[in-house]
This record gives C-alpha cells, sequence and structure tokens, in this order.
C-alpha cells in the first residue's frame, strides 16, 4: 500500500492538463497512489487557471468547501498550483488561510521538497516565478522553469495519446490575456530533448502526439549555429516509429509558414487540422486586442491554408464582448465564422483580467447579458456551419484512434459490465465520432463508416473485415 493518497484536480489548457501529468509522476516516485476521493487524499492539489475570472471563482469556491475538512483533518496538505497561484500569490493564504502551499507554473519541479517541508511543521510556502517586470529577461526567464521530468502512461487520459510541450510562456501580450504575465516569456524547449520524450512516449505505446505551446508556431530554437522551427521538428518527429499521428495547437495567425503549411500538406502523420484562433472578425477591435494582425491578414493566411492543403479543418477561439464592442463589430464576427467555415469555434465571453493592458487602458462595458446573447449567436452561427460539414462525412469511411468510452457510456452505472459499449475517438482532422464496438479496440485505429452527424460528432459502425474462407475452415 502506497504511503501517500493523492487527490489532484485540474482546470484550465492543455499545459495544465501535461503539468499534473508530469507532477503526478514526480510524486509517484516518492510512493504517492492517486484516488479520486478527497476525503482519502492526504495531499490534496488544485492546478489553476487564470485565463477567465470563473475559473478562479470555481478554485476559490471548491478551497472554501475544504476549510471545515481541512479544520477536522490538520495533517492533510492543501495545495493551490498553477497560473492561479502565480497570480494571486498571497492573496490565496489571505482568502483561505489553511491553504499550506502556493506554487507557480514555472516551479512545479520544487512541489515533492515543499509537501515534504509542510509535513515538517512549516506550513504556508509559496514558490512563485519573477513578474514581468521583476529582474533582468534571464533571470525572469529562469525563473520559469519547463517541467517535463517524467512520462507517466499511467496518468495520461488514454496512453494512446499525449502532450508534448515545445515551448512555454507567451510575448505577445495580447490586450486582454493574463498568460504572459503568468507563464513568464516565451521559450522554446531544445530540439534533442522534445526528441528523446517522443521516442520515450513512442516507446510507451504512444500513438498519438499534440505539440503544445501557446504559440506553438512561432516555437524557434537557435542552438548558436542552426535555428529549428516547428516544420523542422515535424519532420524529424514524423521519422520516429510507432507515431502514427501529430497533431499542434495552439496557432498565431501571424506565424503561419508556407514551410510549416507544406509540411502539413506532405507529410501524413501529420494531422490536416489547424486551430488558429482569430478571436474577432472586426479590424478595430484586434486592434485594441493588440492581436498584431488585420482581418485581412488573416484572410491571406486562410487562403494559403486552403491552396496547400487540399480539405484542411481550421478551428478558431473568439472573445465576445472584449471592451468598447459595438454591434457591427460584434457582426463582423458573425460573418467571419460564416466566411471561414470552421470545424469549430471556442467562444468566450470576455472576462476582464486585472493586471492586463486591456484592464488598465478600459472599461469592461459590456454588460453580462449582451456578451451572453453574443455568445449564444455565434455559437448558434458555428453549429450551423459544423453541421453542414459533418454532413459532408456520411457515407464515407474514416480512420479513428479509439480513446475510450463516451460520455454518456461514462455516466452510466460502473456496474455496467458489458464489453460493448459506446465508444469516442477522432478523426485525423480532430472531428469526434461515435460509435458501439469492444472496450478492447481503445487505443487503436481503426476505419468507421460514417451513418449518421450532428454539429458536434458523428456516428459510425466499425468496418468489420471479412476472414477469407480457408481461415474459416481453420475454425480459429
Ligand atoms: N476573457 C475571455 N477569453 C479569454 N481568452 C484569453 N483571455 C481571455 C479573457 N480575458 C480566450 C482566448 C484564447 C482562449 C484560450 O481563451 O480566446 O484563445
Ligand atoms: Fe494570450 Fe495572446 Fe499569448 Fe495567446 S497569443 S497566450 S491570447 S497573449
Amino acid at each position: 500500500m502506497p504511503k501517500h493518497q493523492l487527490y489532484i484536480e485540474t482546470v484550465g489548457c492543455q499545459m495544465n492538463v501535461l503539468d499534473s501529468e508530469m507532477l503526478v509522476a514526480s510524486l509517484r516516485k516518492e510512493d504517492y497512489e492517486i484516488t479520486d476521493h478527497l476525503e482519502q487524499a492526504d495531499t490534496i492539489l488544485f492546478n489553476t487557471c487564470s485565463v477567465r475570472e470563473q475559473a478562479e471563482n470555481k478554485v476559490y469556491s471548491a478551497l472554501g468547501r475544504l476549510r471545515q475538512h481541512k479544520q477536522e483533518n490538520p495533517d492533510k496538505v492543501v495545495g493551490v498550483i498553477g497560473c492561479m497561484a502565480q497570480k494571486d500569490q498571497k492573496l490565496i493564504f489571505d482568502r483561505a488561510p489553511y491553504v499550506d502551499l502556493v506554487v507557480g507554473p514555472g516551479q512545479l519541479q520544487k512541489v515533492p521538497e515543499i509537501i515534504r517541508e509542510v509535513r515538517k511543521g512549516n506550513r504556508n510556502q509559496m514558490a512563485v516565478s519573477l513578474g514581468r517586470k521583476e529582474g533582468s529577461n534571464t533571470l525572469i526567464k529562469r525563473s520559469h522553469e519547463t517541467f517535463d521530468p517524467l512520462r507517466d502512461p499511467q496518468m495520461r487520459p488514454t496512453p494512446s495519446q499525449a502532450y508534448l510541450r515545445i515551448q512555454i510562456g507567451c510575448d505577445k501580450f495580447c490586450t486582454y490575456c493574463i498568460v504572459p504575465s503568468v507563464r513568464g516569456p516565451e521559450q522554446g524547449r531544445a530540439p534533442e530533448e522534445i526528441l528523446s520524450e517522443a521516442k520515450t512516449l513512442a516507446e510507451q505505446g504512444c500513438l498519438e502526439i499534440t505539440l503544445v505551446g501557446q504559440t506553438v508556431n512561432s516555437y524557434r530554437y537557435n542552438d548558436g549555429n542552426k535555428t529549428t522551427t516547428l516544420a523542422d521538428l515535424l519532420e524529424e518527429l514524423h521519422k520516429i516509429e510507432g507515431i502514427r499521428r501529430l497533431k499542434f495547437v495552439t496557432n498565431y495567425p501571424k506565424d503561419m509558414s508556407d514551410h510549416l503549411l507544406e509540411v502539413v500538406r506532405d507529410y501524413p502523420k501529420v494531422s490536416p487540422y489547424l486551430h488558429v484562433p482569430l478571436q474577432s472578425g472586426s479590424n478595430e477591435v484586434l486592434k485594441r486586442m493588440k492581436r498584431g494582425y488585420t482581418v485581412e491578414d488573416y484572410h491571406d493566411m486562410m487562403e494559403r491554408i486552403h491552396a496547400t492543403i487540399p480539405g484542411a479543418a481550421v478551428s478558431s477561439d473568439f472573445i465576445v464582448g472584449f471592451c468598447g464592442e459595438t454591434e457591427e463589430e460584434f457582426q463582423r464576427s458573425v460573418e467571419a465564422v460564416k466566411k471561414y467555415r470552421f470545424k469549430n469555434s471556442f467562444i468566450f465571453k470576455y472576462s476582464e483580467r486585472p493586471g492586463t493592458k486591456g484592464a488598465n487602458l478600459w472599461e469592461d462595458d459590456i454588460p453580462h447579458v449582451v456578451k451572453q446573447e453574443r455568445n449564444r449567436i455565434l455559437l448558434e452561427t458555428q453549429s450551423q456551419i459544423s453541421e453542414e460539414l459533418n454532413l459532408a462525412f456520411l457515407g464515407k469511411t474514416v480512420d479513428i484512434l479509439v480513446e475510450g468510452p463516451s460520455k454518456s457510456q461514462q455516466r452510466k452505472s460502473e456496474d455496467a459490465t458489458s464489453e460493448i459499449i459506446q465508444l469516442t475517438g477522432r478523426t485525423h482532422c480532430d472531428r469526434i465520432v461515435l460509435f458501439e464496438g469492444n472496450r478492447r479496440l481503445i487505443d487503436q485505429i481503426l476505419p468507421v463508416s460514417i451513418y449518421d452527424t450532428t454539429p458536434y460528432s458523428l456516428f459510425g459502425a466499425i468496418e468489420t473485415h471479412e476472414y477469407p474462407s480457408a481461415l474459416h475452415s481453420l475454425t480459429l
């Protein structure tokens, strides 16, 4: 029986999912085991997100609910890690004094040691990185360390899929965004490290690697002689045996090079799927957001994508109700969704983030109800498009990587022992496919023929292969 029981809750982006995987892997080396039951844990960690206020409120409420439990069990270690830890720092102790540790995303390597300190009785431990104005660029960069010590297939949502970090931080400073201040300066990881980690993943049976970075296509690494780009990395990763699919998120529109698009076209393992957030269809809003491109620039990029990669699936993010967004400006976003026919879009209501340029310069003046209505309209516009695009798959056969039981299957009672269940998987172009099949098909890539569609998913049936009659007679 392992010595410690760890309960960890993760919110936020792929970076946080990856950070949690790494942290759990390093704690498992110290005799920790994961539990899904908070009451049974002796260590409780919240890996947090700061991109929108709502995500933070949820963590503070969860901490509030923990107050009594911690009073009754003072030896339990409670920690807040990740972006909110970096942003709020001591404020977390003020709001929840029973929290034992606050650790930013650039300091996660210290967590095991800090937990040991807490167990010795030294509570209220804090480890955070330097702020963007708190020292020389070199010192600030050094204080934001990438945390990629170990890969642990048991900790991934599925062993056949993995995220691989190629870059940390961001230097774009979009006026609404907290990421550059909590995740620090943009830093690319060395190509050798990335390749060796990818080989480890392949050896662990991973079929699909998704490279992650805040602006993954801005990746550049210079070793003094040579500069490596994302396109170069993909060419190298493509050679690794066992890896069948390569994806990368999230892209920045201005850095979508022709070389990268050609690699997506020419290397079959690279998924023809690009997530390139537009954020707004209005040039005035884009300027206030300081996104660094115009709608015309985005349009040129889309033309290059479609001219280079026929059938490419493109998805986007939008923010509605950004400071001063007029009805006309919002309508430009609706038009953009219709014009570019995204595979899907993630739509967010603007959430003012203290300390960002947007919060300092402008009032968060769009009423919540207006944001909500714009959110609804944009989502509806996108759903219509997604439905039309999905309809084109009817009757087609697609290869899907089977991820596991579908969400509705997971909601069914645990004791449903049936081997045949509803499974979910994704196509090479990142579409979700639901189908009936045996559990043992999980983690395989299989052909599925599509017989029904909705705006959000495709429904299919596994293509069965007829055995040659000679084999039949062998009664295998
Ligand atoms: N409010 C709302 N949405 C935001 N995003 C980033 N910052 C904010 C904010 N302050 C959205 C952007 C980004 C996605 C990850 O989150 O659309 O692409
Ligand atoms: Fe935030 Fe802009 Fe950087 Fe994306 S590119 S992480 S939106 S600052």
